[in-house]
């Protein structure tokens, strides 16, 4: 009896947090370097300590079982993972049966090859990461990057009916003058545009210091060419943004703010590693090893569901990132590409 209870009951915190929506990063490998997520020669992790598809799968489904109405699938770069269609598939199953959204952040590089397959899955919505449209500024950021390939794959998410939402990595030196143009350009297509200000994740070989601008000043510059109306906290309950609509374009852009601005009393979700830790916070380093809990008990999931249980138990109340000082050690030493963005 108790045991069906757990099962079947919500994850809710020590804070009253009511946990509805899950990040899954299903690699930590990507095709692009940027400069403020990962090193030049990044170490990815050996392949074997991945979670398989389909522990990728038990564990989403494990997730919805308790209340989790919302998948986003990260990484890394999720459409490099080798049969990654396969898991959105599988979990477009779910969508109407629990599941009320399935979703995927991505750099866009491949996806004119997957659009269409991800709308067939029953993917709505995209998150596309793109931090500038020159291209050679692009090309500096990802240190790597080719602009083209991943206009092509915004034309044909939005040619396949999904709707796409830019995120864009605010940085000193490099963007931060380009953002109004951007956001021209993304509400010229009916598109908005996400602003995130860098974190300190992971070691990446540049100085994050010297790449941070806080959003409140992008905000400045953006209001000497637009108007901008706050609309307050994001649509979607429990996300970190605030957004504010701009009367020229009729478009909307977020900020995203952990440095100058602290989120976490709303927050709603929790990251899975792409090798099944479960991390309770991006912003801080208490995990549970859920691959080794799926590898042990391959056929029951009462150990996985106590020890979801058990990460509610754990789920710290805020973030504490600070990027003060020039030189500053990373919040936590993990990137972005391995808790997912
Ligand atoms: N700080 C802020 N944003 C980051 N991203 C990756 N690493 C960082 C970081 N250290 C962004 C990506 C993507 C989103 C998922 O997270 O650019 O837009
Ligand atoms: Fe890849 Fe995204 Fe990291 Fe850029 S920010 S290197 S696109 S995972």
């Amino acid at each position: 009896m108790a045991d069906a209870m757990t099962a079947h009951s919500p994850l809710i915190d020590q804070f009253g947090r009511r946990i509805s929506y899950l990040r899954l990063s299903v690699t930590d490998r990507c095709d692009l370097r940027c400069s403020y997520c990962m090193a030049e020669q990044p170490d990815f992790l050996p392949r074997a300590e991945l979670l398989t598809i389909e522990e990728l799968e038990r564990l989403s489904l494990a997730f919805i079982a308790r209340g989790v109405r919302k998948i986003r699938v990260t990484g890394g770069e999720p459409l490099v993972r080798r049969n990654v269609m396969q898991l959105f598939r599988k979990l477009g199953e779910q969508l109407g049966h629990g599941l009320d959204e399935l979703t995927l952040t991505t750099n866009a590089t491949q996806l004119d090859k997957y659009a269409a397959d991800l709308a067939a899955a029953g993917v709505r919505r995209v998150n596309i990461s793109l931090d500038s449209l020159e291209p050679d500024t692009f090309a500096r950021i990802t240190r790597r990057g080719n602009l083209a390939a991943v206009l092509r794959g915004i034309d044909a998410a939005q040619a396949a009916g999904l709707k796409v939402k830019l995120n864009t990595v605010a940085l000193k030196h490099e963007n931060a003058s380009q953002i109004p143009a951007l956001a021209e350009w993304a509400h010229g297509r009916g598109i908005d545009l996400t602003l995130i200000e860098v974190m300190p994740l992971g070691e990446t070989g540049e100085d994050r210091f010297d790449q941070y601008i806080p959003l409140p000043a992008i905000r400045d510059q953006l209001e000497q060419r637009f108007t901008l109306k706050d609309v307050g906290r994001s649509d979607d309950l429990g996300g970190p943004a605030r957004y504010a609509d701009v009367a020229e374009t009729g478009g909307r852009i977020g900020f995203i703010t952990p440095l100058t601005n602290n989120f976490c009393s709303g927050c709603n979700r929790v990251r899975v590693t792409c090798t099944g830790r479960i991390y309770m916070c991006l912003g801080q380093d208490d995990h549970i090893d859920l691959r080794a809990l799926m590898r042990h008990h391959l056929r029951d999931d009462k150990a996985l569901q106590n020890a979801l249980d058990q990460a509610m138990r754990a789920k710290p109340e805020r973030h504490d990132f600070a990027i003060s000082a020039s030189g500053a050690e990373p919040a936590v030493a993990r990137p972005m590409s391995m808790t997912g963005g």
